[in-house]
């Protein structure tokens, strides 16, 4: 007899859960996803952040799960958020890398990653983070948009580019 769509559907969910058993028999905290993005790699507490910079509330209606303070062999602790149904804009990608510069972003579709980067920070951001100095020329009311020279990515460390301002903790609270 023919499956149903639900059947084949439902076939197919458990088949990529068994996958991925195999590949981390002792790792895997949560659900596999069909469709969608893992980041891993968060520095370990920043996970609501990245959540933040995707725009993912408390009431959000998007499927995602959110593992926080695992063990990691690179990092110590770290953070992993998955999101079903939604692949990064390289905009949010480059927000990341503000507040997590080790996190990897793996592209999942039918269960399989087809994709994975490293996220990475341009030499020059605009528009994206608050100067920390109250009278910089860029918190005014001139029509001006902030403008962060990246002087290292890992730890971040932003300098304004008016006022020379260095900005490397919280940087999180200044996201625009
Ligand atoms: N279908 C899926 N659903 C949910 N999470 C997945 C799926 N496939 C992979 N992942 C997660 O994506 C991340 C990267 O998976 P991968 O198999 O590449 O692990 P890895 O070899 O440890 O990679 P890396 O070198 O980036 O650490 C892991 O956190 C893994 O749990
Ligand atoms: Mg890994
Ligand atoms: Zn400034």
């Amino acid at each position: 007899m023919k499956e149903s769509l639900g059947q084949e559907n439902g076939k197919r969910k458990s088949e990529c859960y068994q996958n991925r058993l195999k590949e981390e028999p002792k790792g895997l905290k949560v659900k596999p996803i069909n469709n969608g993005t893992v980041i891993d790699h968060i520095a370990g507490g920043q996970a609501l952040n990245v959540l933040k910079i995707l725009g993912i509330y408390g009431t959000t209606d998007a499927t995602l799960s959110v593992v926080m303070n695992v063990d990691s062999r690179k990092l110590g602790k770290k953070d992993i958020v998955k999101v079903e149904e939604r692949e990064l804009l390289e905009e949010e990608v480059n927000r990341i890398a503000l507040i997590a510069p080790a996190a990897s972003i793996n592209i999942i579709r039918d269960c399989n990653i087809i994709a994975k980067r490293k996220v990475d920070l341009p030499d020059e951001i605009v528009g994206v983070v608050r100067c920390q100095n109250p009278s910089c020329i860029s918190n005014t009311a001139e029509p001006i948009q902030s403008r962060m020279l990246v002087k290292t990515k890992n730890p971040v460390l932003l300098r304004c580019l008016y006022c020379e301002q260095p900005l490397t903790e919280n940087i999180a609270e200044y996201l625009i």
